[in-house]
């Protein structure tokens, strides 16, 4: 192994304890149950290496299994990812099919990981999967199928995913029950609007966390978001440690959280 340089042995031992305090810093509060990230500036990073964009997507691929460890370990119930909205696919083609891809072969490697197993990890797609590729569609339905008995934690994949269309897809689907004479208007309250929503009758995401120092929502999660936490850091998603995630984490226990009160 390369002997580490003397300032960085420095840097990792400050680093360490640093996490280590903020460990246990957090265990003393509630922990959020779910939190949604918006992973951004796997491209940006990938130029910073001189890498191609493709590669930065993958490192970003790889940093996305790191992350859902720490997050898990610390005790996240559910995580949410935003891997590719419906904007997305206004990009070059030649992206959107490294991208689609790397998705199924991610998928497919979930029904192989002994941590998803060990650790009954409950994997979802949320998106409109009619404008995904079948083969996409197929390693998606494999991953959940595997996975459906799993109830110690929830990860779910948005793929294609667009909160306005999501929004849409619900009042749509339930205008048909209404039209078919199994619903009244009057019928319709948040606790229907959730049920009808891709993400299902699911606890909101407490906290969502966007990286590359943007500071947008980009149509994510935007009935479920009413009341999240934001947390921005400018570092590019295949860059994020665990000291972030741990920050992030601390940043949403010391706010007051009011529901408007
Ligand atoms: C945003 O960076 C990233 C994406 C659009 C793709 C997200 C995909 C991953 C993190 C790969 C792994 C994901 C799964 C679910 C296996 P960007 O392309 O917008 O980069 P830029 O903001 O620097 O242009
Ligand atoms: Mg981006």
């Amino acid at each position: 192994m390369p002997k580490q340089g003397f300032f960085s042995t420095v840097i990792s031992g400050i680093r360490e304890r640093y996490e280590q305090s903020l460990l246990q810093d957090i265990k003393k509060e509630p922990l959020p149950k779910h939190i949604a990230v918006i992973m951004d500036g796997n491209r940006r990073y990938a130029r910073q290496l001189n890498v191609t964009s493709d590669e930065g997507h993958l490192l970003g691929k790889e940093r996305l299994e790191e992350f859902l460890d720490w997050a898990y370990d610390i005790g996240i119930k559910i995580v949410t990812v935003y891997a590719f909205s419906t904007e997305n696919f206004r990009r070059d083609s030649s992206e959107i099919e490294y991208l689609m891809n790397l998705y199924a072969k991610s998928f497919d490697d979930i029904t192989k990981d002994e941590r998803i197993r060990k650790n009954r990890i409950r994997v979802r797609l949320i998106g409109k999967t009619d404008l995904l590729p079948g083969y996409l569609r197929e390693a998606a339905k494999r991953a959940e199928e595997f996975t459906k008995d799993f109830d110690k934690y929830l990860l779910n994949v948005a793929i294609a995913y667009g909160g306005r269309e999501e929004i849409l897809d619900a009042i749509k689907n339930i205008s048909k029950e209404v039209k078919k004479g199994n619903l009244e208007p009057e019928d319709i309250d948040e606790k229907l609007i959730e049920r009808y929503l891709y993400t299902g009758e699911i606890e909101d995401p407490d906290l969502i966390i966007r990286t590359s120092g943007e500071e947008r929502i980009s149509n994510f999660l935007l009935w479920q978001s009413a009341y999240s936490e934001l947390y921005f850091t400018d570092v590019y998603w295949p860059d994020i440690t665990k000291l972030d995630l741990l920050k992030a984490v601390r940043d949403y226990q010391k706010r007051q959280r009011r529901y408007g009160k």
